[in-house]
């Protein structure tokens, strides 16, 4: 029972035959939920068509900021009808990418900061993507209130460690990269992280760190296929069934079994998106 919390079955480089066997692979598998999430105003509208087609599937709107120097109020309005969907879960992916710059900064912070926005007027999970810009992506989540009282409050507790309800306020780090220190200021503000296939890479040693560090409690498992596949499949397109990978590796580093780390990131996953057992 797995939870691949960021897929992306929605992506424009699969023909229609390598998506629909992908979705058979999905439902022959030990998989019960994968969240297709959206990157830009189509791949949102597929993501939303997958959720209602599919059990297993949720869906995540929003526009990347790969696509912010596109947007506009119009879309806004597209996401938010979108949005109000059935088994739409959360608005994302949105954030900041500082290391591709494919729309410039200005854009970029801006249009994170409106589809924030919406999240709160929505009352809905929001997916974030931060990439060379830790310090800004935080700073903009707490001046738009992603961590404030009045979010928090619409949002049902979560248990922390020794069975502690704490505040949630639904903010996902997906593919999280930062420092251990970034991670529990994030996990202290009521964010949750996601950890991807690169925790799986042996050059890769600071993601094993935040993951030792956090708390089973704050972390959820994802691919973001077609990228960062784990090993031992790194070098070919990744996929939703490889999230098990990813899991097997956590479990490694907290020293729990396989099982238990992949019944916690499923409850986990579905507290976030609000899927209800
Ligand atoms: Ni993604």
């Amino acid at each position: 029972m797995l939870f691949d919390s960021h897929a992306h079955l929605n992506n424009e480089t699969y023909t229609d035959e390598e998506r629909e066997a992908l979705i058979t692979e999905i439902e022959a598998s030990d998989l019960s939920y994968v969240c297709d999430i959206g990157f830009d105003l189509p791949s949102s509208v597929m993501a939303a068509e997958h959720a209602q087609r599919f059990d297993w599937c949720y869906a995540a709107v929003g526009v990347h900021p790969h696509d912010a120097g596109s947007m506009d109020e119009g879309v806004i309005a597209k996401l938010r009808m979108l949005a109000q969907r059935e088994k739409v879960a959360a608005i994302g992916e949105i954030g900041l990418d500082f290391y591709y710059d494919h729309s410039d900064r200005e854009s970029q912070i801006y249009w994170f900061r409106r589809q924030v926005q919406l999240a709160n007027e929505l009352a809905m999970p929001i997916v974030i993507h931060s990439r060379e810009a830790d310090q800004i992506t935080m700073d903009i989540l707490k001046e738009e209130g992603a961590f404030s009282k009045e979010r928090c409050s619409m949002f049902p507790m979560r248990t922390g460690p020794g069975g502690v309800p704490e505040k949630d306020a639904r903010v996902l780090l997906h593919c999280f990269s930062g420092s251990r220190e970034l991670g529990q200021q994030y996990v202290k503000l009521g964010a949750t992280l996601s950890v991807a296939g690169p925790v799986t890479y042996k050059n890769n040693k600071k993601t094993p760190e935040v993951v030792a560090a956090i708390p089973m409690e704050y972390l959820l498992a994802e691919t973001d296929s077609p990228y960062l596949t784990p090993v031992p499949f790194r070098g070919k397109p990744n996929k939703p069934i490889y999230v098990e990978h990813t899991i097997r590796r956590i479990a490694a580093i907290k020293g729990i079994t396989y099982e238990e780390a992949a019944e916690r990131t499923l409850k986990n996953a579905m507290h976030f998106f609000g899927i209800l057992a």
